[in-house]
């Protein structure tokens, strides 16, 4: 396992983890949020625009080609990283919720029509919510929702038995973002699959915690963010299967994304580039591979199994504070606690732990319909990422406690 002489060493590619915040050392557990960004992907952006900054895939000069190879080179790391056989099932997105858009916005158009159901699950961040409702809206579909139990697991049995010849689509998260909980998308996809109905698995909790193999995990789609992942903001991808994404049809029109353009009609161009419409961020792309390099010189299964003794810590010292509720007690859960204490507002709590240098988020975490299930407006979320220390969850209590005695 990762030692506290590892975490230090780490800590230090990391300058914003120095700084002050109310006059306090920053303790940063907000990392489902967004990571923090390491070095080497801060300087891969500045050296990208210094030495090779120039548009892709539209020039015969050097620059041009130098960038998109780096691009291109980056989009196959990424393929690699996941486990996809072939990195034309990379589509670059904005993020997480713009491949959800993407995906159901191009899937609808050509594999749903009025009548069908959608399956979600109680649990999804309103970005694996609402672009489904807007297909429903346009196409007249019906969405199917897996209900949870109070520890914050999934009911496959429900999922089963409400698959049904008009199901398009199961469309659930990999983590959720409130619960940490990690769901058995194995499990998931072999139910789906046995009724021969594809599955999107949103990543956007899972990616920077968990091993990932799409290809053993038999995904059909499986989408995430690079800044979840120490990676830049604004850049992520959409995994889709070639049998797919070959007959969606595209999802924005413009430049790179077509084959032959006239007045009468336009042809496409093949995959990836017939998602693509537009300059892509080759920037942020190239950065994206960096921090997901950064991630594997570390090891993922490094990060998971340290993360996991955080976590253990930071629950068995939350729960000496009386009247702390900790909502997501799955048995597989990632590093992320979200709790109440009694009746006191978690909005108050977070402010009173900024004040003392603690960055946690609070409020419903984009999840209303999870809050409705447990019946309350928010809560306060501790999430945790590797360059945390066991010294910082003890300063987070400490800090917490304080909070607490104050509104109390
Ligand atoms: N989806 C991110 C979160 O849960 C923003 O905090």
């Amino acid at each position: 396992m990762l030692t506290q002489e590892d975490i230090l060493r780490l800590r230090a590619d990391f300058p914003i983890l120095n700084e002050k915040i109310h006059g306090k050392p920053l303790v940063y557990l907000d990392n489902a949020a967004t990571t923090q960004k390491p070095v080497n992907v801060v300087n891969t952006i500045v050296s990208h625009y210094y030495n090779a900054n120039a548009n892709i895939h539209r020039g015969v000069h050097f620059l041009s080609q130098k960038a998109t190879e780096a691009h291109e080179q980056a989009r196959q790391e990424i393929a690699d990283f996941i486990g996809a056989k072939n990195s034309n099932e990379i589509i670059f997105t904005r993020g997480t919720t713009e491949a959800i858009n993407l995906a159901a916005t191009s899937f609808g158009e050509k594999f749903c029509s009025q009548g069908d159901e959608i399956v979600l699950s109680q649990m999804e961040h309103h970005s694996n919510i609402v672009p489904w409702q807007l297909l429903a809206e346009r196409k007249k579909l019906k969405i199917n929702v897996i209900p949870i139990s109070e520890q914050g697991e999934l009911d496959l049995n429900y999922l089963k038995n409400i698959l049904n010849e008009k199901t398009k689509i199961v469309a659930v998260a990999h983590v959720s973002n409130v619960l940490g909980t990690i769901n058995n998308v194995k499990k998931i996809v072999e139910i789906a699959h046995e009724r021969c109905i594809p599955v999107l698995l949103d990543g956007a909790q899972a990616i920077p915690h968990i091993s990932l193999n799409v290809s053993g995990l038999d995904a059909d789609f499986y989408v995430f963010s690079a800044h979840k992942i120490y990676g830049p903001t604004g850049i992520g991808i959409l995994f889709g299967k070639e049998k797919f994404l070959e007959q969606m049809p595209p999802y924005q029109g413009g430049g790179e994304m077509i084959s032959k353009v006239t007045f009468e009609k336009t042809t496409y161009s093949g995959l990836p580039f017939k998602f693509e419409a537009g300059t892509p961020d080759f920037i942020g792309s190239t950065a994206f591979a960096a921090a997901l390099k950064y991630v594997q010189t570390i090891g993922i299964e490094q990060i998971e199994q340290y993360e996991n003794e955080l976590l253990k810590y930071a629950t068995e010292k939350i729960l000496e504070i009386p009247e702390v509720k900790i909502y997501g007690n799955s048995k597989e859960k990632s590093a992320v606690l979200s709790f109440n204490v009694g009746k006191i507002h978690h909005y108050d709590i977070g402010v009173l732990l900024d004040q003392q240098g603690v960055a946690v988020r609070t409020g419903h975490h984009c999840a209303q319909p999870l809050m409705d299930f447990y019946k309350i407006a928010g809560t306060v979320r501790a999430s945790f990422a590797f360059y945390n220390t066991f010294e910082e969850i003890d300063f987070f209590i400490a800090a917490l406690k304080k909070a607490v005695k104050m509104l109390s």
